[in-house]
């Protein structure tokens, strides 16, 4: 039956999406899968049904696409798709409730405090920051590729990048920074792949160490010696199933100068242009991009 790869949307993701897409569509056309790409942003997702669809791999990331409404679509419109349902894909695109499923489970994870925009003019920011350690990560509650994003180290840095981090979202997540070493581990049929450590010479992994420099380092294997290694799969894993996560995806967790790993979160539509975590993370795992397209498929249902 015919399959459809969704790319593109609407959300602040959308060129990483366009990017995701068009390297899924022609991995799967060359393996000789009868796929055409579908932007949902320029055309009803009913359009699907008049296009006789069966299976829909889903390369939308961010709002709209990862979140759970494309997959609560689909679900009625009767078409199988790739990875997370919509529980899963809901719960792991707000970083704040998957902290709160992960911290009460005791899952490693960094302390971190809640600003909803309402409160934000009562917000005690040189309080939040010395509850927090002095310095913290602020983060749109929901969304992806750092977008939103800032360190802060002193209480007016913080008031700014909770307006910016409030353009995004009406919840943000203020989060202990944590000094060391950004690590991520790929999910596929409940199969840990290897880990990948990433090293950038900017303040952190943000969207131009993700997508537009040439000076971002990637190790893969990570450096990390067997027992570390069995360590962060395990923490990926659980932080996974925890999210109820399933099909594949992406665990992004850092660790400390000494050795402990704290959860950051789970993507549940992960990068997949060339460049990206998980084709790398596969390759080291003897798995081609155009396997890996066709074994996330295969998981549709
Ligand atoms: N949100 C981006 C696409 C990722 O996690 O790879
Ligand atoms: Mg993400």
């Amino acid at each position: 039956g015919k399959v459809v790869v969704l790319y593109g949307g609407d959300s602040a993701e959308r060129e990483v999406s366009l990017n995701s897409g068009a390297a899924v569509l022609s991995a799967l056309q060359g393996a000789g899968v009868d796929a055409i790409g579908f932007d949902p942003a320029k055309a009803p997702i009913t359009d699907l049904l008049a296009m006789k669809v069966e299976r829909a791999f889903i390369a939308l990331h961010g709002r709209g696409g990862e979140d759970g409404t494309m997959q609560g679509a689909l679900e009625v419109l009767g078409i199988k798709y790739t990875g997370s349902r919509v529980l899963g894909s809901a719960l792991a695109m707000d970083k704040v409730r998957c902290k709160q499923i992960w911290h009460d489970l005791g899952l490693s994870t960094a302390p971190y405090r809640v600003v909803d925009s309402a409160d934000y003019g009562d917000v005690d920011c040189a309080q939040v920051l010395a509850e927090l350690g002095g310095v913290a990560m602020v983060k749109p509650a929901c969304e992806g590729s750092s977008v939103g994003m800032a360190k802060v180290t002193n209480a007016d840095e913080l008031d700014k990048a909770l307006a910016l981090a409030f353009k995004y979202d009406q919840q943000v997540l203020v989060e202990q920074w944590i000094t060391g070493a950004e690590y991520t581990v790929a999910i596929l049929d409940q199969q840990p792949l290897p880990s990948i450590r990433m090293q950038t010479p900017n303040t952190f992994y943000d969207y131009q160490a993700k997508y537009q420099s040439n000076t971002t380092q990637y190790f893969c294997p990570s450096g990390l010696n067997a027992e570390e290694e069995s360590e962060i799969a395990k923490l990926a894993l659980s932080a996974y199933q925890a999210a109820s996560v399933s099909g594949w995806g992406r665990v992004d967790i850092m660790r400390d100068s000494n050795g402990r790993f704290y959860l950051l979160e789970v993507n549940t539509s992960p990068g997949m242009t060339e460049k990206s975590l998980v084709p790398m993370a596969a390759k080291q795992a003897g798995m081609s991009f155009a396997e890996l397209s066709v074994k996330i498929l295969a998981g549709a249902h």
